[in-house]
């Protein structure tokens, strides 16, 4: 077995899975102390590449495959790849089966209506990325591709036994859900999804339909937290897989989000064009450090000359990201030396309660999916923003509703949540940090049901 071209590191202590863990989902001293334990995968940059020959391949996972952690653990493994590819190509003919359609390179470009809508000049303007047409009608669906494509390497491997596979499980009222249960359901495997008393409904008979196994959380007086993702810390001490889309509870999860800017990144190349920002929507954080590590990897691959500013957006019913973002800054002397940023990040993952926490109140906003009560991947995200020199921005319910008529009137079918990036441009543009020569990626992220 030859070593994996890419790597697992724990951002809060160092540690690193065994290599033969079929599930490296967890750091090894995940729980310990008051750190922050969540894996990152590292690329080898010296033995990897950003694909240019292969552009015409139009499914994502196939044509950046050789920037996945499952293909190299794969390829160390002994797998070719020609056979990583029917794998890819298998599940996603069963993706296909379930949803209607498969794993597909989304629509990015340059939003005219949007654009002169928000006073831009004619070299400046909106990108939208539109993943509303993706699978289950979000990103999400990437993030648990990317974790599906690891658990088949495994059994591939021999490390895992297909006949005796272990429970899926995830805490989610919405879209994350939904991924969850059609990208489950294509592997073959059973999934447990936990959801609040709320739930939409519609999305609970979608989920069962789907055949996965919902179970309702009710909030328990005095106890702070997500009901929801409680019980899934319960379920997955129990022995279930983490099917999630948040970094701390599997790191893998990132990487298959992270499909999204290396389409972006091959469409900016192939047109010559630089981003001047991004302004991204934060939930758990999983997406957003999804976009921030591969700017960063497209940045040090030499796809792209450096990373654009990227800010982040949560509503005034949560933002536990920008308090988080609030206190490190406090720790910085100069905010513009990395060492120090790298510094500051390092003791405040290993403090994490003085930083990150359960929002108190009962969070609420028309943008239900960036509601989380942590964010849980707010290290690699206050990093990717100190990094990159990009702001958190906190909107209000006028903004939020404001931007989502403004994205729906430009011809997209985008719901609150998914249009809650452009909310924060609107924001960004009002307080002049963002300037109408400006160049803007903004993902609308969400369907409208
Ligand atoms: C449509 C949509 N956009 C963005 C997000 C935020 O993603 P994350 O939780 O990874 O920050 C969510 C999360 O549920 C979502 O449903």
């Amino acid at each position: 077995m030859t070593e994996a071209a890419s790597s697992l590191v724990c951002a809060g202590c160092g540690a690193s899975p065994e290599r033969d863990d079929p599930y490296p989902f967890h750091c090894p001293n995940a729980g310990a102390g008051d750190v922050d334990h969540v894996l990152v995968r590292v690329l080898d940059t010296t033995r990897v590449s950003f694909p240019t020959a292969d552009v015409s391949e139009t499914e994502p996972f196939a044509r950046y495959r050789g920037l996945l952690h499952s293909y190299h653990r794969g390829a160390a493994g002994g797998m070719s790849d020609t056979e990583f590819l029917a794998l890819v190509e298998r599940l996603d003919r069963a993706v296909a089966a379930v949803d209607g359609h498969g794993f597909a390179v989304t629509p990015f470009g340059r939003s005219k209506t949007l654009s002169s809508d928000l006073g831009f000049t004619d070299t400046g303007g909106v990108w939208i990325k539109d993943e509303t047409g993706n699978v289950a009608g979000s990103h999400k669906g990437r993030h648990l591709m990317g974790v599906l494509l690891h658990l088949e390497v495994a059994e591939n491997l021999g490390l895992a036994d297909p006949k005796s596979r272990r429970d899926l499980a995830i805490a989610s009222c919405g879209n994350a859900a939904l991924a969850a249960a059609v990208v489950a359901a294509a592997g073959d495997r059973r999934l447990r999804v936990f959801v609040p008393v709320d739930a939409d409904a519609g999305i609970v008979r979608r989920l069962s339909d789907l055949g996965a196994d919902v179970v309702v959380c009710p909030r328990q007086p005095g106890v702070p937290g997500d009901p929801t993702y409680i019980r899934l810390r319960e379920e997955i001490a129990a022995g279930a897989l983490p099917f999630t889309c948040q970094g701390n509870e599997n790191g893998l999860a990132i990487e298959g989000g992270e499909t999204i800017v290396y389409e972006i990144v091959s469409d900016l190349s192939a047109s010559g064009l630089d981003l001047d920002h991004v302004v991204v929507q934060v939930g758990g954080g999983a997406l957003a450090s999804s976009c921030m590590q591969a700017f960063a990897e497209a940045a040090d691959l030499g796809v792209i000359a450096r990373s654009p500013r990227i800010h982040t957006v949560q509503t005034l019913g949560a933002h536990p990201l920008e308090r988080a973002h609030h206190r490190v800054q406090e720790l910085l002397s100069d905010p513009t030396s990395p060492q120090d940023v790298d510094e500051a990040l390092h003791d405040a993952a290993r403090h994490r309660s003085a930083y990150m926490w359960p929002w108190e109140s009962e969070p609420k906003s028309i943008a239900t999916g960036i509601l989380d009560d942590e964010t849980y991947d707010w290290v690699a995200v206050v990093g990717g923003m100190l990094k990159s020199g990009g702001l958190p921005v906190v909107v209000g319910e006028e903004l939020l509703v404001e931007a989502n008529e403004m994205g729906k009137a430009a011809g997209f079918g985008v719901d609150p949540t998914g249009s809650s990036g452009l909310a924060g441009l609107l924001d960004l543009r009002e307080r002049g940090v963002i300037a109408a020569e400006d160049k803007v990626g903004v993902l609308f992220t969400g369907a409208q049901r």
